[in-house]
């Protein structure tokens, strides 16, 4: 079968996209691609001067790490968008010392699951009005390690896999609920495999070595461009054959690069009680109740 571009991404006219972390790596490539098939794209950023201009593009701002920005900007959407066909949560952070959001939570999975939980449940109406809406959420290979129940010092690496495995979690128990209501809105979840982008910023020197840009010609396997990272995103988002409860990756070995295809996640991501518990949880701190139940 042909590998998947970016050129496969159907017609967009008329259909409206929040991309949150629009304003650099995967998030801005996505919003390109979407905004050049003709989609109205909300960039949904902390950093709006940041925000390149797109043509068909608005700025929002919105802090994932902020309850009160959070509800602002869902509001700011409900209100100027008649329509919601895309929600992409993209944004992220990795590698962050300790610290905490605006609300409390530790910041990375504050940002990275709560956020996007408290941002889609204040926009789920919306998204359950268009038909044929759909909700992507990235995820990373990092989920594979991830574990919800670690109860020890901070540690910046697990952290991140745990808000990744939170991510998938997330989307699949949606899927679940969202299948239970009937409608066609649709949950799926993608990751990029490696990507050069900025999130690696805070690595080893090791790791950015052996992703970067230098090593092209023989750590084409193990690391792709932001163009190429955006693409499970962007398949999961419009591809017409992608269904709910999917998640899409790169094709190659492990997972780390190679053209985007539907991917299988770890085991702990399909667990349904766990997800259940983490969703509790998540109404409970972010005081965002989903009008979809399991
Ligand atoms: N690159 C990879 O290899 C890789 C691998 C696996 C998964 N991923 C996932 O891909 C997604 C995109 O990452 P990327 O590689 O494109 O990284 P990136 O270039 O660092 O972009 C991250 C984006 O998230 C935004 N962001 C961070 N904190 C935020 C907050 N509190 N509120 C709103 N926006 C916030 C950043 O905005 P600011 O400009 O304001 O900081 C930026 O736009 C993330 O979910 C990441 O976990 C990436």
């Amino acid at each position: 079968m042909a590998r998947w571009t970016a050129a496969d991404v159907p017609d967009q006219s008329g259909r409206i996209a929040v991309v949150t972390g629009a304003n650099a790596g995967l998030g801005l490539e996505t919003a390109r691609v979407l905004a050049a098939r003709g989609a109205t794209v909300v960039l949904a950023c902390r950093d709006t001067a940041k925000a390149e201009a797109i043509p068909g593009a608005c700025v929002v701002e919105l802090d994932l790490a902020s309850l009160a920005s959070i509800r602002a900007a869902a509001e700011t959407i409900r209100s100027t968008c008649p329509r919601l066909d895309l929600l992409i949560n993209n944004a992220g952070v990795m590698n962050v010392p300790f610290q905490h959001t605006e609300d409390g939570f530790e910041l990375t999975f504050g940002t990275n699951h709560l956020g996007h939980f408290a941002f889609t449940g204040l926009l789920l109406e919306q998204l359950l009005r268009t038909a044929g809406s759909r909700v992507v959420t990235v995820t990373s290979n990092a989920h594979r390690r991830g574990r919800l129940d670690v109860d020890q010092e901070y540690d910046a690496g697990a952290a991140y896999d745990r808000s990744k495995l939170a991510n998938l979690l997330f989307a699949y128990e949606l899927q679940h609920r969202l299948e239970a209501v009937g409608g066609t809105t649709a949950s799926l979840a993608a990751h990029p495999g490696n990507a050069r982008t900025d999130l690696w910023r805070t690595s080893s020197r090791l790791e950015r070595v052996l992703i970067g840009r230098a090593l092209r010609p023989v750590n084409f396997w193990l690391a792709q461009d932001a163009r190429r990272g955006a693409l499970p995103q962007l398949r999961a988002a419009t591809d017409k054959s992608a269904r709910g409860g999917e998640c899409y990756g790169p094709d190659g070995w492990f997972q780390y690069a190679g053209s985007p295809v539907k991917v299988r996640t770890s085991p702990s991501s399909y667990d349904r009680e766990a997800a259940k518990r983490l969703w509790t949880l998540s109404e409970q701190l972010t005081e965002v109740s989903y009008p979809v139940t399991a």
